[in-house]
């Protein structure tokens, strides 16, 4: 077992590092409470390479490796984690899932614009009545003959006003369950899209969430993404991906509190001394710093497994489960260490601390991941 990384990986860690700590971090306080989108960062982040990082060259990615993402990953989320998840959705669930399973046509008119950020993507699976429920989709794609009739609500969509291009899923065959169910690449500005109000989040509140609406929108049968019948399978293999991506940004965001904590620990006095040398503080910042790493070799674990085109899906799995609800315990104990100070918002901490919290919720809840995990116990795969 390697555990160092190659120099290109450290490379792409140390570009990530420094963006965040040198620009991300001016003015994300207020991003975070004016629930500002970060324009000019997904602007030069693109740039730099960071959107299509794991595309191959050939369709103008940055053809990095999934390990490098999730070093990328976590620089980003210790600082802005809804930048973290702008990244992730367009690289793990919109790239990746053009790469994988779209044809050369969509590569070439979808896939390329998003590798080089031109634009932007996002993954249209939940619905007011199936999130975790995912099969039960009650989105309609008709088949016409030579397109589909698309209509029904997506909700929470990451990135769902500023992307140019959707990935829905949609049921096309009721009778058939799942196995009627279609990936369909939609443009955003189709005629019968509309889009519903931003969402006023607790927390990754500068990250663009809103619900969508397909009114009657035609979609040509070759936006289809592979065969009839595909999607619901096209997108739980595009989410064991995905969940790499937040395991990824739950782990820098946890990474992020704990080093401010550290920081926060040295500094502030009580009683004589610094609060690092009492042992009540010391010890939560030994937990932090152990839960972290065992967070960080899950999602270096999934990263590598599927960078070695072995099975990923429960190791992702494990690392979103894990990473998701370490960082809500990391970064609740962050808050305690800075005491008064963790509870305003200069200190970042109390950000962080809601922010976690969605990683334990979205790209499938904890409960799903334990679902998944359970499941592989039982067919003796693990
Ligand atoms: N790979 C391939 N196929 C898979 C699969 C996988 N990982 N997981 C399930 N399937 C297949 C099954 O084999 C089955 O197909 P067959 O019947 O043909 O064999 C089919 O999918 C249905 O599977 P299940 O019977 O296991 O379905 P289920 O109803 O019990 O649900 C579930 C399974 C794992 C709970 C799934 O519904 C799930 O993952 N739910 C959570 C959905 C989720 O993550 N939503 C997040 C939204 S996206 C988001 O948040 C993006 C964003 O903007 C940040």
């Amino acid at each position: 077992m390697n555990f160092q990384f190659t120099e290109e990986q450290k490379m792409i860690q140390q570009a990530a590092r420094d963006y965040a700590q040198r620009e991300l971090i001016h003015d994300v306080i207020e991003r975070d409470e004016k629930a500002i989108y970060p324009t000019e960062h997904i602007r030069n982040l693109s740039e730099l390479g960071f959107l299509g990082m794991m595309v191959d060259p050939k369709y103008d990615g940055g053809g990095m490796d999934t390990v490098s993402y999730v070093l990328a990953m976590e620089e980003f989320s210790k600082v802005d984690s809804s930048i973290g998840v702008i990244v992730s959705v367009n690289n793990s669930l919109v790239c990746y899932g053009l790469e994988k399973y779209g044809t050369e046509d969509q590569k070439e008119k979808y896939l390329k614009p998003l590798a080089r950020g031109e634009v932007t993507g996002a993954f249209l699976l939940s619905e007011p009545g199936a999130g975790s429920d995912a099969t039960s989709q009650q989105t309609k794609a008709v088949d016409m003959g030579d397109h589909y009739l698309l209509n029904g609500v997506k909700n929470w969509i990451t990135n769902g006003n500023t992307a140019s291009t959707y990935l829905v899923i949609a049921q096309t065959h009721p009778d058939l369950g799942h196995r009627g169910i279609n990936a369909l690449i939609v443009d955003r500005h189709a005629e019968g899209v509309s889009i519903g109000p931003h969402e006023n989040k607790m927390g990754m509140r500068s990250s663009d969430t809103h619900s969508v609406q397909f009114t009657d929108v035609k979609v040509p049968k070759e936006n289809r993404i592979g065969e009839d019948g595909f999607g619901f399978k096209f997108a739980m293999k595009t989410l064991e991906g995905g969940r790499i991506g937040i395991a990824s940004q739950a782990l820098g965001l946890a990474a992020g509190a704990y080093e401010l904590s550290c920081k926060y620990a040295k500094e502030r006095k009580t009683f004589g001394k610094e609060i690092i040398k009492h042992q009540a503080i010391a010890f939560k910042l030994s937990d932090m710093a152990t839960e972290i790493e065992a967070g960080r070799f899950l999602c270096l674990k999934a990263a590598w497994l599927k960078d070695q085109g072995l099975p990923y899906g429960i190791a992702s799995a494990m690392a979103k489960q894990y990473c998701a609800d370490m960082a809500m315990r990391v970064t609740t104990e962050a808050v305690q260490v800075h005491g008064g100070y963790g509870y305003v918002k200069e200190y970042h901490v109390e950000r962080l601390m809601r922010d976690a919290k969605l990683t334990q919720i979205y790209e499938g809840t904890s409960e799903i991941q334990k679902i998944v995990i359970s499941r592989a116990i039982q067919t003796g795969d693990i």
